[in-house]
């Protein structure tokens, strides 16, 4: 079996940080969302594992290497455009051969893994399985209606008009039968072949779809409001750790993780709070579910429920919350006269100011 992991697409909800950086990279916990991926992929006994890359092909390979550090063998499969999940399956045709795969959205986060869920497909074969989750409002995702067997019977990617509220999970299970279907299906009015199209096609042709509901987490950390929830979630799992420095002046309260050669003076931190190698947390309050990654400076200022992207300071600025701040971003106060902000920001940036 092998795992054809998709880290190509464009990345829309997702910037500006996806304008300079591929957001499989963006880390939860201080580690990146690709990693939990393929971290669960070696774990469930898997070796060979196909990469697809697009325009942030580089930074995928430099972050991934040769899969060594994982257990895994990695070949890289650029896709010149990100025309479709089906698509990525269709390129990947010649690295995948006859094996059955299991494909791995590369922003995907599942907690638990997907041991059972492999072992599952091994021990019954069907020609494809599928992971559903309860979502409250289903139009946003592919859309599964089940018999009353549990069997999958119909597929539709974002339907205005759900017919159940089962949305699928970033994690699919195919044998070859897959590679005919990808093949028979046209791309769909948003112009890419849709991974729900074929699978769709293989049910029209009385191929075995067969789905498990997961009742465990599992989100997609496409935008921002979701990537703060999965490294809240993770955060709490993390071991409480010091390899830093902090000072008597600090009151440190749960779990808090301080990366080497980190340092904190006078402040408060209450955690779940990781805080990466080399940076410096100074006469201010980290609050809950915060990750500061490595090589930041934050000083006199408050930040809660946050991720903070390497080599970025914070200063002077009161509080942050719910935020997203990317590399080696500077944060300050303005001078007091004339009162205005003043702001840089890249392109597709959002910013909420409180005045
Ligand atoms: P999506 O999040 O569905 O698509 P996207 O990356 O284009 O993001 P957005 O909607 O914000 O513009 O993709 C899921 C995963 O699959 C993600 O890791 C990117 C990857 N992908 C590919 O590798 N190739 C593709 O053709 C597509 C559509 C996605």
């Amino acid at each position: 079996m092998k795992a054809l992991v998709l880290s190509g697409g464009a990345g829309t909800r997702l910037r500006p940080i996806t304008h300079t950086s591929a957001k499989q990279l963006v880390p939860v916990a201080n580690k990146p969302v690709l990693f939990y991926g393929l971290e669960a992929i070696a774990a469930a006994g898997i070796r060979e594992v196909g990469i697809i890359v697009g325009d942030t092909a580089e930074e995928i390979r430099a972050a991934v290497g040769d899969g060594s550090r994982f257990g895994l063998e990695v070949t890289y499969l650029p896709q010149a455009a990100p025309l479709g999940l089906a698509h990525a399956v269709l390129i990947a045709r010649d690295f995948l051969g006859e094996d059955d795969f299991a494909m791995y959205l590369g922003d995907n986060f599942v907690v638990g893994g997907i041991t059972d869920l492999v072992r599952e497909f091994r021990a019954t074969r069907p020609d494809a399985r599928i992971l559903l989750t309860k979502v409250p409002d289903p139009r946003a995702f592919g859309v599964a209606e089940l018999d009353l067997e549990g069997r999958v019977v119909r597929l539709e990617e974002k339907p205005a008009a759900p017919r159940s509220d089962l949305a699928l999970v970033g994690v699919y299970l195919f044998s070859p039968a897959i590679h005919q279907a990808v093949r028979a299906i046209s791309p769909s009015p948003r112009g890419e072949l849709e991974i729900t199209d074929a699978l769709q096609w293989l049910i029209d042709h009385r191929r075995t779809v067969t789905s498990t509901i997961v009742s465990g987490y599992w989100k997609d950390t496409g935008n921002v409001a979701d990537m703060l929830e999965v490294n809240r979630s993770v955060l709490e799992l993390l071991p409480p750790s010091n390899e830093g420095t902090v000072d008597a002046a600090t009151e440190i309260i749960g779990r808090v993780s301080i990366g080497a050669g980190a340092t904190v003076r006078g402040s408060r931190i209450v955690g779940p709070v990781v805080i990466g190698a080399g940076s410096t947390v100074a006469n201010s309050y980290i609050g809950p579910s915060t990750s500061i990654a490595e090589d930041c400076r934050i000083t006199d200022s408050e930040i809660e429920y946050s991720i903070v992207l390497s080599g970025s300071s914070v200063h002077g600025v009161g509080r942050v919350e719910a935020s997203l701040i990317g590399r080696n971003v500077e944060i300050t106060p303005a001078p007091p006269i004339p009162a205005a902000h003043r702001l840089v920001l890249g392109d597709h940036s959002k910013v909420q100011i409180s005045s």
